[in-house]
């Protein structure tokens, strides 16, 4: 807790963030879509004052908020700017990672997409919003796989996934379904009666003298750890693993001792690694390639595959949890949330909410929309979204009305 005190970034405007006028959510009826039994929303509108209208209803609702703003690269992209002066940057990320924290459940999590540009400065702002406690892990995504030659120093193929638990203590996180391909390398030689299992060395790397002893084989051989190793395992547990048939020396009982894994002890899944590669969760390429089914003449400059946003909610909900994006961009989380039965919000500033998003939720709901994770899934349409605005600002409004009053009164 004590470097969370001391932690301190500074930029210009830091905290200077204008007092946010509270306004209300309004239902446009003739762009929502599907069932009305839905809590899904579509929002088009500044993520801020979304957000704080959110507040009152969802504070400590929401299990998983992933987001993907811009990464102030410099460029314009055509459906919104990515170069803004980096204290402008700090002051549109801070005071909506502060309702994004309010916004998630004492178990929920948060992860956030950012390129080298702002991951560091990023960082920092999480851990003092978050606590630098609850900081998870810097999940590296290959999002792509050529190398532009044409870049003057490095070809940057990474992005990095920032991951915070509301609270480490209470945040659980769930293991990924094994594959059959990792599933090929357990076999049963020697036809144990726990199942087919998988074999691991019994010397350790790291030598720890009290654990340098000899093992008799079952053919009479003494054998000792290969030199500057030591076995994984004391003397007394190695007794307990050879009592147990956990150990195995080969067919004929003569090789050096191997450990057995059994895949019933490990069937409940894989402890995920922090780093993602493009065969496991897409890269950029397959993004462009699944918005272009939805929109082909203006095609989305900057999306994520939907394979990367379900291996985030495969870790972080289960089925029914509500799940929050805030940079809906083209709405590649609220479509994989939906396919993957979650609860979704989903915010977006720009008109691509309409030309985009849109589109392609109502697809989704159809089961028209065959791309992305709906194979696999084996997604066949179902549910529907509410489409809502901000109302518009009383303030302003108010401001309206005395100025009329007040020009009104020239003519009395
Ligand atoms: C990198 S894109 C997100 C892409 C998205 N992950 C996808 O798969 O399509 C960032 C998005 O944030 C939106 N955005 C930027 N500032 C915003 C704000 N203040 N409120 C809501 N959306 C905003 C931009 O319009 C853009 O669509």
């Amino acid at each position: 807790m004590a470097d969370v005190q001391q932690l301190e970034l500074n930029w210009i405007g830091k905290g200077r963030w204008p007092q946010l006028e509270p306004r209300i959510l309004l239902e446009e009826r003739d762009k929502s879509y599907g069932s009305r039994h839905t809590e899904n929303m579509l929002i088009y509108g500044d993520n801020l004052l979304a957000l704080k209208a959110l507040e009152q209803d969802y504070a400590f609702r929401v299990k998983c908020i992933y987001i993907d703003p811009p990464y102030n690269t410099g460029q314009a992209f055509e459906h919104y700017d990515d170069g803004v002066e980096h204290s402008q940057w700090l002051n549109l990320m801070a005071p909506r990672l502060h309702l994004l924290h309010r916004l998630l459940s004492n178990d929920g999590s948060i992860w956030i997409s950012i390129d080298d540009d702002e991951s560091h400065y990023l960082k920092v702002l999480c851990d003092m919003i978050f606590g630098r406690q609850n900081f998870v892990a810097n999940v590296v995504w290959h999002k792509k796989y050529t190398r532009s030659n044409d870049a003057k120093w490095f070809s940057d193929n990474h992005d990095h996934i920032l991951v915070y638990a509301k609270n480490k203590d209470k945040w659980k996180i769930n293991k990924l379904p094994r594959t059959e391909k990792q599933d090929k390398g357990y076999s049963n030689p020697d036809n144990d009666p726990r199942g087919v299992w998988a074999s691991g060395p019994c010397h350790a790397k790291t030598p720890n003298a009290k654990d340098i002893y000899p093992i008799t084989t079952p053919s009479g051989k003494t054998i000792m750890p290969p030199p500057g190793t030591s076995w994984r395992f004391s003397k007394t547990k190695m007794e307990l693993l050879l009592q147990e048939n956990r150990i195995y020396f080969g067919a004929e009982g003569n090789n050096v001792p191997r450990y057995k894994r059994f895949l019933s002890d490990v069937q409940d899944g894989l402890v995920p690694l922090t780093l993602w590669m493009k065969d496991e969760v897409g890269d950029n390429q397959e993004a462009k390639k699944e918005v272009k089914a939805f929109n082909a003449e203006d095609v989305f400059g900057t999306p994520k595959p939907e394979r990367l946003i379900e291996r985030i909610l495969t870790l972080a909900t289960n089925e029914g949890d509500l799940v929050l994006d805030s940079f809906l961009g083209s709405g590649t989380t609220a479509a994989a949330a939906h396919k993957m039965g979650r609860k979704w919000i989903g915010i977006e500033l720009g008109e691509h909410c309409d030309t985009h998003c849109l589109p392609r939720l109502k697809q989704v709901c159809e089961g028209t929309d065959q791309g992305g994770i709906s194979k696999v899934l084996n997604w066949k349409g179902g549910g529907g979204f509410r489409y809502y605005r901000l109302a518009p600002s009383q303030e302003r409004k108010m401001n309206h009305e005395i100025h009329e009053t007040h020009e009104n009164s020239w003519l009395n």
